[in-house]
Formats: C-alpha cells, structure tokens, sequence
C-alpha cells in the first residue's frame, strides 16, 4: 500500500464562499483586483508548470540550482523529519531537498489549493522513493494551517518566490503563522526573487510565446465556470509592469473596449471602460536586508542566504528563536 494520505482542509466547496467573496470584492472596488490563488485550477496548474519552462522565467532555474548546491547543507543543519512544503505544486524541485534529507525524513507534508498538483507530485514522488510517508493537505496557506503530528525537527519551506504574490501587510500575517507552526530550533527555507534590471523582470511575467498571458487569463475562465459569468478572455490583454516604488512586478489585465461583464451567480454586472486595468497579482522583488528584517519581525533568524551565480535569486533558511 502506498503511504499516502490526501486530508482537505478547505470546505467541500472551497471556491464557493471564498471565491464569491474575493470576487464581489475585487471586481466592485477601484482600481478591480482578483487574489492570485484563483489561478490555480488544473489548468492554471498545468500553465504555472510551463512557464516554469521558459527561457525567459528564469526564477525555476535558479532556484534549482541553489537547492542543487545548498541540499546537503540544508540537510546537515536543519536535521528534519518533517519537510512541510506551502504552495509545493509539482514538488519538482524539492526532490532534491527530498534526497538529501533522506533517510532522516520521516513525512513530506506538501500543502496546495490545487488537488490535481497533489496528486500529480505525490504519484511522482512515491514513484522514486516508495518508502516515504507523504501527507498532502489541500489548504489555503493564508487560512492558518493544522498540521499532521509528525516527528519534528520540522523544516518548512516556502520556494518559488511566492512570498512576492503576497502584499507587504499579508506578508507580515503570513510570516507570523508560519512561526507558530514551528518549535524553537525548526527551520523556514524561503525562496526569493531579487530586485535586478527591468528589462530582465519584464521579459520573466510576459514572454513571446503568450503562456503567461494565457496563465494570467485563466482566472476569468475560473470565474466563468464557478460563478456562471461570461468575461470573454480575448477581450483582456496581458499586461506585466514594473512599480520600481514598490519593487514588484505587477500583472494586469486591460479592457481592450468597453464592456459589461455579468456574475449571475453575485447577482452582479461588472462595467469596465475601455483600457481599464485589472490587477490580477503582484510578484514582489527582495533585497537580503529587506528579507533579514520581513523575517526577524516574525521571530525568524536568517541564518544562511544563498544565491545562484548570478545573483537573481536567494534561498534564506532561517531558524524560530
Ligand atoms: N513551489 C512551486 C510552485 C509555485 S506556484 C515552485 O516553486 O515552482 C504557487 C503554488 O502555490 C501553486 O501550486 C498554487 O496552487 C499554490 N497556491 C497559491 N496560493 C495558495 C494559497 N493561498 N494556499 C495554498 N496554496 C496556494
Ligand atoms: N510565484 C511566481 C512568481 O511570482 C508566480 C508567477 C510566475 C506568476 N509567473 C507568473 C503569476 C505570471 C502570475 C503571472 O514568479
């Protein structure tokens, strides 16, 4: 028997109540917003794993090459028999994160809103390494999260930079619960995107072959199907800026003429004019002292902070004083 268990966290109809919320909200405030969870269906799943494959996204690659290098270490000194992954996806790159804590590790516990991420991670994953004890929570990481009773120390980690999705204030929640998931001496492994040249940002959230375009629509086809409403995805189009203030690359998707959007199941019809922006996600860029301190205000110590050759992205592990 395969050791895995699949436990749902999230009500049976997890896009209902929340999803009605967070749409009601977004589409009817100005500037409108939608949160980036929505894009994760299936489909937005299976988009997010080819983008991941872009020349242009260079996030995955560099990150893979961290952990690649750094595994052994991260091993050495967080001594876990627990690796809790939040937003884990397809667990690709954490396999070697997996490896290196082996045979130490006891339970890999990766926590997703997307169920087909899950089980499509958790097939490959068993495929490789029978004997781990996988434990999949399909969660909302935002939501406060109840953890299986596995044997600590327990190492979380938080890869992809999707910190950077979150806004500053939500960051700083976030930060906080994930500390109290944690015994003194655990660790935080966190991945995150550094400040560089815009051109190179730019190029990473808008490439040539339009898969981020289609990724970044994916949320009004969600909408569509969950709450009956008629966007026409070809009516919007992809927009990816940076905000050098705020340091964070900022998805949008702009009328291309003036509208009437209806939500029949809101009771709602959603007027936009013609060039009107949607904001649909932010991808904040990190500085090490910006990190240091996002940290330590959630009781968090950077301990070590790795980047790949380059310098575009870092890995911090930090320990729960
Ligand atoms: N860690 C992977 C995937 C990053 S994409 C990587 O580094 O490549 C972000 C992942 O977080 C997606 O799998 C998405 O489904 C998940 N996600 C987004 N918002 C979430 C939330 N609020 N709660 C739980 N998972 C979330
Ligand atoms: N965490 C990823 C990032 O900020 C998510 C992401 C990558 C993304 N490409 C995107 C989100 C395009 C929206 C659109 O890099």
């Amino acid at each position: 028997m395969s050791p895995f268990l699949l436990t749902r966290t999230l009500p049976d109809d997890a896009t209902g109540a929340d999803l009605r919320a967070d749409v009601l909200h977004g589409l009817t405030r100005t500037p409108k917003t939608l949160p980036p969870k929505w894009f994760y269906d299936a489909r937005g799943s299976e988009l997010f794993d080819e983008i991941t494959r872009i020349e242009t996204y260079y996030p995955t690659r560099a990150e893979r090459e961290i952990l690649i290098a750094r595994a052994p270490e991260i091993a050495a000194i967080t001594g876990a028999r627990t690796l809790v992954e939040l937003g884990s996806g397809s667990s690709e790159k954490t396999r070697h994160l997996i490896g290196a804590l082996l045979p130490e590790l006891h339970s890999y516990v990766p926590v997703d809103v997307s169920e087909s991420a899950l089980r499509g991670a958790a097939d490959a994953l068993l495929a490789d390494r029978p004997a781990l004890e996988v434990h999949a929570l399909i969660a909302d990481f935002t939501r406060g999260l109840a953890l299986p009773g596995t044997p600590g120390p327990r190492l979380v980690a938080f890869l992809g930079s999707t910190i950077g999705n979150l806004l500053p204030d939500e960051r700083e929640v976030f930060l906080k619960s994930v500390r109290s998931l944690l015994a003194p001496g655990d660790a935080l492994l966190l991945g995150t995107d550094l400040v560089k040249a815009e051109s190179v940002l730019v190029r990473a959230y808008d490439d040539a072959a339009g898969i981020t375009a289609a990724f970044n629509k994916n949320v009004l086809a969600v909408i569509n199907r969950e709450l009956g409403a008629d966007f026409d995805p070809d009516a919007f189009e992809h927009v990816a800026r940076w905000d050098a203030r705020r340091e964070w690359i900022e998805m949008r998707l702009r009328a291309r003429e003036a509208q009437t959007v209806k939500v029949p199941e809101l009771d709602l019809v959603v007027r936009f004019d013609a060039g009107e922006e949607l904001r649909t996600e932010v991808s904040a860029k990190f500085r090490g002292e910006g990190v240091r301190a996002e940290l330590a205000a959630a009781s968090l110590r950077l301990d070590h902070w790795w980047m790949d050759e380059e310098s575009r992205f870092a890995l911090s592990l930090a320990t729960a004083v």
